[in-house]
This record gives structure tokens, sequence and C-alpha cells, in this order.
């Protein structure tokens, strides 16, 4: 059995020896300062904005913070990962770029996943403890989420603001 253990362990440390040689992604730093970054188009006070970076930025814009342990496989390929998922849904450097419709939804789905506590993704605020939203700074999304909702119904048409399909 100790034999068993001792192969076992060998063979571990090997896979993990080799998954390093897996090429590393292209890191998803290209952009720092962007004139359709969330903050230049939706009035974002600063406690806002800082939330938002700490706590999303790193999957939902072009500027990730890569920490040390980022350049470990498999951690790299599965943060890439995230980041490529996240962007898609939504990239807060690119927010202006979104139509107006588009905007007010996911300013909308926003504020759900903060009520739900769904973002930031557990599995990443096991690491970034930082990250991890308290009472007081969902509050505070949520409070910007509301006014920020209600800046878009007082000046744009309902038609304006409907899903688009
Ligand atoms: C570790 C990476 C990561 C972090 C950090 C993160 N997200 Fe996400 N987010 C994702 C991924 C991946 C998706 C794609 C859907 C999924 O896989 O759950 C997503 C999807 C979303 C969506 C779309 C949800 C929908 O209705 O489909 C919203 C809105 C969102 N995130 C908001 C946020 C906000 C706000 C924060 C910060 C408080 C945040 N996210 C932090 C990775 C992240």
């Amino acid at each position: 059995m100790k034999k068993f253990f001792r192969i076992l362990f060998t063979v571990l440390i090997a896979a993990f020896l080799l998954i390093q040689f897996y090429p590393r992604p292209e890191k998803n730093n290209g952009n720092t300062e962007s004139e359709q970054d969330i903050s230049k188009v939706i009035n974002t006070p600063a406690p806002v904005l800082a939330i938002l970076k700490t706590s999303c930025y790193d999957c939902h814009s072009n500027q990730t913070y890569y920490p040390w342990y980022a350049q470990i496989q498999p951690v790299a390929l599965w943060l890439n990962d995230h980041i490529e998922k996240g962007k898609k849904e939504l990239n807060f450097t690119l927010f202006g770029q979104y139509p107006v419709s588009k905007q007010y939804r996911k300013l909308e789905e926003i504020g759900e996943m903060v009520q739900e506590d769904e973002m930031p993704l557990v599995s990443y605020t096991l690491i970034h403890r930082n990250a991890k939203l308290d009472e007081s700074q969902k509050q505070t999304l949520l409070s910007w989420v509301g006014s920020a909702r209600k800046y878009f119904q007082n000046t744009h048409s309902p038609e304006t603001l409907e899903r688009k399909p």
C-alpha cells in the first residue's frame, strides 16, 4: 500500500510538472484607459468604481491583474477561461459600445448577480479574499445600479430601452 501511494504521488508530481510546459494564454492586459469604460459613459462614483475594479474587472474588463500564482498551470488556463466567458457576457472596458438597450439590461443583470451573491464567482473569491463583497459594498453597488437605471428611464423612451432580440 505504501508503494502504491509513492507511485501515485510521483505520477501526480510528474503530471503537475509536465502541465507547466503547456503554453500560457496571452495576457488580458490590453488597454488601461478606454473612453468606452463604464466610468466614462455612466455616472460611476469613485467608491463604486473601486469595488468594480477590485471584484469584477479581472474577468469583466480588458485589464486583468495577474498575481504570481496565475502563472502556474492549470491556474493560468482556468483564469483565462473565466476571462473569455466573463468578457463575452459583460466587458466594463467597452461598456459604452453596447447599444443603450443592452447597457440598460446589463445594469439589471449586475444588480441580480450581486443581490443573489452569484458574482464574483465563489471559486475566485476563495483565493481573492479581498474581492468578496460585504453587505455595505453590495448595497453601494445596488443603489448605484438603481440610480443608473432610473437615469436611463428619465433620458430614453421605453421603446429604446426595450430588449432587442
Ligand atoms: C473569476 C471571474 C469573474 C469575476 C471576478 C466576476 N465575474 Fe461575472 N461572470 C464570469 C463568468 C465566467 C460569467 C459567464 C457566466 C457564467 O459562467 O456564470 C459571468 C457573467 C456575469 C454576468 C452575466 C450574467 C447573466 O445573466 O448571464 C454579469 C452581469 C456579471 N458576471 C457581473 C459581475 C459582477 C458585477 C462582478 C463583480 C461584482 C463579477 N461579475 C465578477 C466571471 C466573473
